[in-house]
């Protein structure tokens, strides 16, 4: 069975969410792990988990949203993070893309380490055009789990791959003019790479721009087969198997 390690299958983009899990489970995903991002997001979380089977949960504040940012809500995380079917901190980190203050998303991407440090919790990192800010933090953080869409160097994977973390392979993989990951998928042994959709963004092709949702997680799949040179089951079977170690085997399938 799959795993969709990352996604925002939220009520805020999808009105159909019982057909969407459907169709998910048609297709052999076993699990996917919706990551909020502020806390409108994060309370949905904790319905969701609560009402499908298959859906587990992250819980973070992402920098877009830095309003969100108090001790109160950051406490709520901590309260939360050792709910039955909560699995990590997530999505939390850096982007660099948007006019954002940097200082203040530092300070929160270390909060929320923090609190996976302090309730040994794997974490669902965003990095976006400051990969080695990104390592810097890390490296200091002594916290493991998945860089999320990865989408820096060979090298730069490795180093990453040293620290505990599993890179997070989506939509991007499949697009036509798609190189350095291609590179990176090559590379780095399948032991490290896990899936996810990212959606509802990142539609992988021939759904690019069109609206993602987590059963196009195979289409991702077959893309590593391709570039790797391996089989279907193959992938599934070591993709998955990383999911649940580095969950702890929380992730039930
Ligand atoms: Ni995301």
């Amino acid at each position: 069975m799959l795993v969709d390690t990352h996604c925002h299958v939220f009520h805020e983009y999808y009105e159909d969410i019982d057909d969407i899990i459907k169709r998910a489970r048609d297709n052999g995903v076993g699990a996917i792990i919706v990551n909020g991002y502020n806390m409108k997001s994060n309370r949905e979380v904790l319905e969701l988990v609560d009402k499908y089977d298959i859906v587990y949960g992250a819980l973070g504040i992402q920098l877009e949203e830095l309003d969100d940012f108090n001790d109160d809500n950051l406490e709520f995380i901590s309260r939360h993070i050792n709910d039955k079917k909560i699995v990590a901190v997530g999505e939390i980190g850096l982007d660099y893309h948007y006019e954002c203050d940097r200082d203040k998303q530092k300070e929160l991407f270390k909060r929320q380490l923090e609190i996976a440090r302090k309730y040994n919790k794997p974490v669902i990192v965003h990095s976006r055009d400051c990969i080695q800010e990104t390592y810097d933090i890390l490296k200091e953080s002594s916290v493991i789990g998945i860089l999320h869409c990865y989408s820096g160097s060979v090298d730069m994977a490795f180093k990453f791959i040293k620290l505990g973390f599993f890179l997070g392979i989506g939509g991007i993989a499949t697009f036509k003019n798609a190189r350095k990951i291609v590179e990176v998928i090559k590379d780095v042994p399948l032991e490290y790479i896990v899936l996810e959709t990212d959606c509802p963004y990142l539609a992988p092709e021939p759904y690019r721009g069109k609206r993602n949702e987590p059963f196009y997680i195979t289409v991702i799949l077959q893309k590593i087969c391709e570039i790797k040179g391996l089989d279907y089951k193959e992938v599934e079977a070591v993709t998955t198997n990383s999911v649940i170690r580095l969950f702890d085997k929380k992730i039930k399938l």
